[in-house]
């Protein structure tokens, strides 16, 4: 387990460029997904693909702003009426032309620590629908502790 978890950082650190990594802010009782998603592809692909996911699955997600670094959005749902805040932060890759994306989905409200993989969902989701998660070479690195219900979420959308 420690090798495995020694060997992703080193993978991170050779891949993405840790300067722009979000520095955590702890929010406890919010439940939260954040997983790391690496692409051979450049980010204002992914961007653009992001994007025009979350317009289309209007009105349950909203996108609040984008820029090329960065993609706000927010996802309500009958299941959690307050809602959860999406962040994306995107970052070049420094040694191949690909794009490494941190993706956050957080609770708004109050929630149980067991949240059904609802957050973890929403980012999921975004992926599946974009088509992205079947771009060749795609990776994702979380496990259960950085984004919870990962392992048994099963996503419907
Ligand atoms: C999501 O964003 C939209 C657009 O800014 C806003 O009207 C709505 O209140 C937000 N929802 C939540 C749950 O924050
Ligand atoms: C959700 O986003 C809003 C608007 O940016 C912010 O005020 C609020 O603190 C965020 N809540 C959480 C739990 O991240």
């Amino acid at each position: 387990m420690r090798t495995l978890l020694l060997a992703s950082a080193l993978f991170v650190g050779l891949f993405c460029s840790l300067a722009a990594v979000p520095i955590p802010v702890p929010v406890p009782y919010h439940a939260f997904c954040k997983t790391l998603w690496l692409f051979a592809v450049p980010c204002n692909e992914i961007s653009t693909k992001v994007v025009t996911q979350i317009q289309a699955f209007s009105p349950q997600y909203r996108l609040l702003s984008t820029n090329p670094l960065s993609i706000r959005a927010n996802h309500t749902s009958l299941d959690s009426p307050k809602g959860e805040n999406i962040t994306f932060a995107l970052n070049p890759t420094i040694l191949t032309a690909g794009c490494c994306v941190f993706a956050q989905s957080t609770s708004i409200g109050f929630t149980s620590l067991l949240d059904g993989g609802l957050n973890y969902c929403n980012l999921y989701n975004l992926l599946s629908a974009s088509g992205l998660i079947s771009t060749p070479d795609f990776m994702e690195m979380t496990n259960e502790w950085a984004c919870l219900g990962y392992g048994l979420a099963s996503c419907k959308a």
